[in-house]
């Protein structure tokens, strides 16, 4: 019974924290209680924050400041330290805290006491990383991720989506709210007319449909020799707009074609899920091309639509692009299926969060859908208040700079070509395989262990350097500073957990054991620290997923690995006279740093 506060707690409406399962949101509940008790007409949710200064305390409330101008009239306190005062005494007993104090203008700091920081510590490897998850107040979010185009390129934007996307499905997950993972291919264009037509003109006649597969052999190839043809030959262009119509009302023949095309793709994309271990479920622009005219319709209805030079556009005030949702020959775009897709998702599969993850280059585009879904209704306006989760359902953009080259400037290989994902993966394996060559591993493990090894170390190191960056800005791709030894590398932070493990391993003692017989002691400055810094790990992910950005459980990572590494410097563990409290402190230490890469898609090992 380390806390009393329930679930119900955290969804009282004075609450802006989203959840209880961190040690701050604990802390925060404690604070809007206070607060509760000390001013019940005000009753402002408490506003909790991270000491910057230990000396000073753990966490500390900082409401008194704005409280005290909403009270000052009332005479009771003639300054915020005495509003701080106030909140400092109104505060409950718990098991929590140690002690307090005022500080400065009337910051209220808190202490945490060290038996409960030991006990929940404890507590962790016992019941597991699961009781440490932040709580969400939602019950079924879509991640729309990854989402390359059929027949075209897929470009490393798209492999940025695919890791950040995923890693904000991880983190989703983490918490136990009920994830779509949505890969919204773009399978629907007028690029299919092109395509079919070529593949009919090419090798057509009855046998068009056999073979496919050999006849297009390399997809992207064939869709730039059949897009050559389209830009310079008119009879052709005609054609191939037949041939979408033809596709379009359902032409058995087309219809297979298509299907064929999109098998092709398919498999492109699959072997790079595959090698990054991403689970996504397909759900193309075609699922909801049937869906399209009622949802048009039920924009007509609103009166939101306006015809404009024969295309239909919803308008907003102060804006001057409209957003287009029917092209003036009738047919349907890139907006007429994402307007129908967020209703598919708000209202067939009831999802209350609905997350699109795109290079910022599509901002504008999500901001227009956005606000076409507000005028209609179908998501709330945005709240004022900026301490508040927003309100439900909510949608968000979640954009991406661009990965650039060494010579600043878009990705390319040398010969200037696309880059193929799949080859950049298998380079980043290699050169992993080849560093562990180069180390004397492959005696030691064997092929299999270091053909696995060199995949979770390569392509976690891929995934680790993107997800690092600050995700809007754009990020340098280097091979050579991603696979760094040392530094703030996937491969320097999976060094430092293999060699956790080989600690414990060294002891000969058992974990499991230890886990029931002995307890968790933070006597040492340097366990101390440890040891608050593995407990704000609930805190660090329930920000990142607020900002949706998962650089801050990586940025935690990194200062857990130095704060494990001044603990190991100068508290010896393995026979010394505290070496079960200590083991149990790089076992917690391992499970959050596993707990911490599983979130960010990156496999853990035992030995490196
Ligand atoms: N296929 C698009 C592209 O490659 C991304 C789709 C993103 N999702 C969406 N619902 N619009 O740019």
């Amino acid at each position: 019974a380390l806390s009393k506060l329930t679930v119900d707690d955290a969804m009282e409406p004075s609450a802006p924290s989203v959840s209880l399962g961190s040690v701050k949101a604990q802390v925060a509940a404690l604070f809007g209680e206070a607060l509760k008790r000390g001013f019940p007409e005000e009753a402002p949710s408490p506003q909790v924050a991270a000491c910057n200064n230990p000396k000073f305390g753990d966490y500390q409330c900082n409401n008194a400041m704005s409280l005290f101008a909403k009270v000052k009239g009332k005479g009771e306190f003639k300054n915020p330290r005495a509003v701080g005062e106030a909140i400092q005494k109104a505060l409950p007993e718990s098991p929590m805290v140690a002690s307090t104090s005022i500080a400065g203008p009337g910051f209220v700091n808190l202490k945490l006491s060290t038996e409960w920081m030991e006990q929940r510590l404890l507590n962790v490897l016992k019941d597991g990383m699961a009781t440490w998850a932040p709580l969400l107040p939602y019950k079924r979010v879509v991640v729309d991720f990854s989402s390359p185009n059929i027949a075209k390129e897929m470009h490393v934007g798209h492999l940025r989506s695919t890791i950040i996307g995923d890693s904000i499905a991880r983190m989703i997950e983490y918490t136990g709210v009920d994830v779509l993972r949505r890969n919204h291919v773009g399978d629907w264009g007028t690029q299919f007319g092109m395509l079919i037509q070529y593949l009919f003109d090419e090798a057509g006649g009855a046998d068009a449909l056999t073979d496919i597969e050999h006849k297009i052999g390399d997809l992207q190839v064939f869709y730039k020799a059949s897009k050559k043809r389209f830009d310079e030959d008119p009879d052709f262009k005609e054609r191939s707009q037949q041939a979408v119509v033809k596709l379009q009302s359902g032409d058995p023949v087309h219809r297979k074609a298509w299907e064929k095309i999109c098998d092709i793709s398919r498999k492109e994309f699959e072997a790079v899920y595959q090698r990054l271990d991403v689970k996504l479920e397909e759900r193309g622009e075609s699922f909801y091309n049937p869906h399209i005219p009622a949802v048009l319709k039920m924009l007509d209805d609103k009166g939101l639509t306006t015809i404009s030079d024969g295309a239909t556009c919803i308008f907003f005030p102060g804006q001057k692009d409209p957003l287009m949702v029917r092209k003036s020959d009738g047919g349907y775009n890139y907006a007429s299926t994402d307007m129908t897709a967020m209703w598919y998702r708000l209202n067939e599969e009831k999802a209350d969060w609905v997350i699109y993850v795109t290079d910022v280059g599509q901002s504008n585009h999500f901001k227009s859908v956005f606000k076409a879904a507000q005028m209609a209704g179908w998501i709330p306006e945005e709240s004022k208040d900026k301490d508040a989760l927003p309100p439900t359902p909510r949608v968000d953009h979640v954009g991406f700079g661009l990965v650039l080259g060494d010579d600043g400037k878009r990705f390319r290989t040398r010969s200037s070509e696309v880059v193929r994902l799949v080859d950049l993966l298998d380079e980043a394996k290699l050169r992993c395989k080849q560093q562990m060559v180069e180390r004397g591993r492959e005696e030691d493990f064997g092929a299999e262990e270091t053909e696995h090894a060199a995949a979770a170390v390569g392509y976690g190191a891929v995934k680790y350097a993107d997800l690092q960056q600050n995700r809007l800005t754009n990020y340098t791709f280097s091979f050579d500073r991603m696979l760094e030894l040392k530094g703030n590398t996937a491969v320097y932070l999976l060094y430092a957990l293999a060699r956790i493990f080989a600690i414990i391993r060294k002891s000969g003692k058992s974990i499991d054991d230890l886990k029931q017989t002995a307890r968790i002691e933070l006597a040492h400055e340097k366990e101390l620290q440890l040891g608050l810094h593995l407990l704000r790990f609930s805190e660090v992910v329930e920000q990142a997923i607020i900002e949706l950005s998962p650089n801050g459980v990586c940025e935690f990572l990194y200062d857990l690995s130095e704060k494990f590494n001044e603990f190991y410097a100068e508290c010896r563990v393995v026979n010394s006279p505290e070496e079960s409290s200590r083991l149990l402190l790089c076992a917690v230490t391992a499970e959050v740093m596993q707990q911490g890469f599983k979130l960010l898609g990156i496999q853990p090992l035992q030995r490196l």
